[in-house]
């Protein structure tokens, strides 16, 4: 297994013990946790939308197509609400680097709100695409208490056919003043991003050009497609070092390589797992899991840790470190 891309980041944070990180991720952090991403071909949640009948998989999170039809989004809501799950090993990781004063921000497209979960302060989360944690009417923005939003997700009716998918009907939450629909906040296709997305970057751009430092921006579980969080790592000033944890080499990393670049292609959570380990904090890590033991490599983490072994075997096959 390849791991010198997390083996770089733990020598690089150990070198230079006032460096900070800041985390840009997406989907792929919380798939250990049960929650599908977005684009993965098979398991992700766009290839999976069709029992909804949408015209285009992202019609579901699309202000237009959810003000003429919000039941794919209700449906949808009622499955990825917050509560029933719980954060993965990289999501503590990231607390983790709080406590031991690492942590910059995290940047974060996750809905979610597993980073709130883990416990991470809030001082140090961007959440760019919003959250279920608050709702407003799409039409003059008054809000609408979270608990009465998820009464709403409990369907009025459901008809089982036999031999025929279920129909769900609900009744959707209306602005107490303008009877508009109301929905969560979060950031649809068509909306614009929170101000504190564009006002943190600012500050935080001016953060990571100060030399003396030797920061790093660790991206992780993301496709880096969907604009603008797809930018930042383009946005990275040239000496700061950029890391990735994904399967796949996804964005700028592909299509604008730096030399300084640091990859690691495999999960999150055994990312985590390793850094941890490298750093010497699985102590820390395994009290915030809740774990005695270090969690075995589920079937699919295995299979795409192979994958991803074999690949770098094709490519690096002259010059392999082991
Ligand atoms: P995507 O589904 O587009 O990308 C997830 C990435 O994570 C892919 O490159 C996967 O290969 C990788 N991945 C999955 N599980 C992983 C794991 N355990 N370890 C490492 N890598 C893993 O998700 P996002 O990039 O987050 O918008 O999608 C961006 C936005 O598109 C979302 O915020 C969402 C969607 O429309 C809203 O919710 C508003
Ligand atoms: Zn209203």
């Amino acid at each position: 297994m390849d791991r010198v891309g997390i083996k770089k980041v733990a020598e690089h944070l150990k070198q230079n013990s006032d460096a900070q990180v800041i985390f840009m991720v997406g989907a792929g952090i919380s798939t250990p946790c049960g929650i599908p991403d977005f684009r993965s071909p098979k398991t992700g949640l766009y290839s999976n939308l069709s029992r909804l009948g949408l015209p285009f998989p992202e019609a579901v999170f699309d202000i237009d197509y959810f003000e003429e039809n919000p039941k794919p989004f209700y449906t949808l809501a009622r499955e990825l609400y917050p509560g029933n799950f719980k954060p993965s090993r990289f999501h503590y990781l990231m607390k983790v680097f709080e406590e031991k004063g690492r942590l910059h921000r995290v940047y974060t497209q996750n809905i979610d709100t597993l980073e709130r979960e883990a416990t991470i302060s809030e001082k140090y989360l961007v959440e760019a695409h919003g959250s279920f944690a608050s709702n407003e009417c799409i039409s003059c923005s008054k809000s609408y208490s979270v608990d009465r939003f998820k009464e709403k997700l409990e369907p009025v009716k459901i008809q089982h056919k036999k031999g025929e998918k279920d129909q769900i009907e609900f009744e959707y939450a209306l602005c107490d003043k303008c009877d508009s629909l109301v929905k969560p906040s979060i950031v649809f296709f068509g909306e614009s991003l929170p101000a504190r997305f564009f006002d943190t970057w600012e500050k935080d751009l001016e953060w990571l050009k100060d030399k003396k430092k030797k920061n790093l921006v660790i991206v992780v579980g993301t496709s880096l497609s969907v604009y603008p969080f797809a930018s930042l790592p383009s946005e990275v000033p040239s000496e700061v070092p950029r890391v990735l944890w994904n399967y796949e080499v996804v964005g700028d990393f592909h299509l604008n390589p730096r030399s300084s670049d640091v990859i690691f292609k495999g999960s999150s959570d055994e990312a985590a797992e390793e850094l941890a380990m490298e750093m010497g904090w699985n102590e820390e890590l395994r009290k915030l899991v809740g774990e005695e033991e270090p969690r075995p490599m589920d079937a699919a983490e295995e299979v795409a840790a192979i994958a991803s072994e074999l690949e770098q075997l094709d490519i690096t096959n002259d010059n392999k470190e082991e």
